[in-house]
């Protein structure tokens, strides 16, 4: 180092300055400012949402109910009271929000499709042709605009009728349910869609939904069955794509997770093992069967009979894996052994782990996204990512000021300092694909209504007016801005 700064004085100070930053990028000690041509030219950068969140229309065309319809017309279960009957009416502005995207300059656009919409009955009943009109509509108009669609299967919503008749995730009928709904989406969609997400974070469904009560159907049991089932479901879903329809389509099929990191509070053998204990119950429970054939062994250990097994022929069809993994990531925590289990902490020595957000255990690390990156990338043999989700909400009631909603600076740091980590896990060589900021529009935060904002463009709920906020001008500057460098992309070209 001494001998970089000599040289750096007999340079000149600009030249100097310049080889010294260039050194301690090459090495790793701190980030150039990022700009797009960090990744590759074929990066996916892209707007999440999802269809329960911002579509509306709840019962119009033949849809039927889903488990979340049913679930927020129940008194007390939401903040603010609220349903996404007619959330943000995308169902009828699709077109709009399509310009929005296009405006931005987005090449992908990541959404779900309602399963409830397109199959009403399940498989109990016909398929219903303005569901699968909808989404034929939705698709070819964001073709039309150089938008690739990236659509995942279940983003937690399932017909009610499929809760009603057999206990969803908690029945093995369900595996043949969600094969069946897969293959009407691929037979439908799959000519032009080329990435497939079977589920969205089904490790906060199981544990939500079946653990702590909160989402439908608000058990207190058995979130290891709900999540066996869907593991099987997904390996279901892929057996079908795989043999029926990826030679012809090429496409790619994955699965989303939510993925917090996990890091230890001490520097000590017992948080370090909580840490990992804590990840491999929340990652890897499904990663690791759907990668390496079965639970990871620490849940075994700590479980028992609780978790249940794979048969000879559930590992038959596990063997069909992913193509890629989705990574929704927004915040690092604190993890230290307490007794037989782990517990999750927000500060150290009085210090929080990074600035608060309103969303609770939401905190901004963005050393998290490389961290997270690179585990997964290491630990699971370098399989493509892409991040599926990445955003900062902003709490919002009637009192608050449009004028700071549209305000966004704090957003704009929160994704400006993940992305530049990401760039970072993506020199180190993980195989990352995409990136989609969560959200395109402010839309149904799920139990908190629509007292949270993750949008770059607010909605105004009474008018369903959009507006651009100044995130959406600042990610639309980063994507439109001239690449410095043109990057050869041998990763990201299809199979
Ligand atoms: C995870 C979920 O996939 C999405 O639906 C939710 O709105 C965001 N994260 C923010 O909580």
């Amino acid at each position: 180092m001494s001998k970089l700064l000599s040289c750096s004085k007999k340079m000149g100070n600009r030249k100097g300055l310049l080889l010294i930053t260039l050194f301690l990028n090459f090495f790793g000690f701190s980030s150039p400012k990022l700009d797009v041509s960090q990744f590759p030219s074929s990066f996916l950068f892209g707007t999440a949402t999802s269809s329960y969140q911002i579509e509306g229309a709840y019962l119009e065309d033949n849809k039927s109910l889903s488990n979340w319809d049913v679930f927020t017309h129940l008194q007390g279960k939401i903040e603010d009271g609220s349903n996404g009957d007619i959330a943000c009416d995308h169902y009828h502005m699709y077109k709009e929000d399509i310009e929005l995207m296009h405006s931005l300059g987005v090449n992908a656009y990541r959404f779900s499709i309602s399963w409830s919409r397109v199959l009403p009955r399940g498989r109990f009943g016909g398929i219903n042709p303005s569901g699968i009109q909808f989404y034929n509509k939705l698709i070819n108009e964001l073709l039309m605009r150089g938008i690739q669609p990236f659509v995942t299967l279940s983003h937690y919503d399932v017909p009610q009728e499929l809760e009603d008749q057999y206990g969803a995730w908690l029945n093995a009928e369900i595996q043949e349910d969600f094969g069946y709904f897969a293959e009407v989406c691929f037979e439908a969609y799959g000519d032009r869609v080329k990435y497939w997400a079977t589920f969205n974070e089904p490790n906060e469904v199981a544990k939500f939904g079946y653990e702590w009560g909160m989402y439908p159907p608000a058990l207190h049991s058995q979130p290891y069955v709900a999540a066996h089932n869907i593991i099987i479901s997904h390996a279901v879903a892929l057996h079908i794509y795989r043999t029926k329809y990826q030679d012809k389509q090429r496409g790619l099929i994955g699965i989303v997770l939510a993925m917090a990191w996990y890091e230890p509070l001490k520097e000590t053998a017992e948080d370090y093992s909580s840490a990992q204990s804590i990840i491999d119950f929340d990652i890897g429970w499904f990663l690791d069967p759907l990668i390496y054939g079965d639970y990871p062994n620490e849940m075994r250990r700590r479980l028992g009979p609780k978790l249940p097994k794979f048969s000879a022929k559930d590992k038959e069809k596990l063997q069909h894996g992913l193509d890629f993994i989705g990574i929704n990531h927004y915040t690092s925590l604190y993890v230290r052994s307490c007794g037989i289990s782990h517990c999750i902490a927000v500060e150290k020595d009085g210090i929080p782990i990074g600035k608060k957000t309103p969303m609770p255990y939401y905190y901004v690390v963005p050393e998290g996204m490389e961290k997270i990156v690179t585990y997964i990338s290491k630990t699971y043999n370098n399989t493509p990512i892409f991040i599926t989700e990445n955003g900062l909400s902003q709490k919002s009631d009637d009192s608050s000021s449009v004028e700071e909603l549209l305000n966004d600076t704090d957003r704009i740091e929160y994704l400006d300092s993940y992305l530049t980590f990401l760039t970072r896990a993506i020199r180190k060589g993980a195989d990352v694909r995409g990136y989609f900021v969560w959200s395109l529009i402010d839309n149904f935060e799920w139990i908190h209504g629509y007292t949270m904002r993750f949008g770059l463009y607010h909605v105004d709920y009474k008018t369903k007016k959009r507006t651009p906020k100044l995130s959406a001008k600042w990610f639309k500057d980063f994507l439109n801005a001239p690449r410095l460098q043109g990057r050869e992309d041998e990763k990201s070209k299809l199979i």
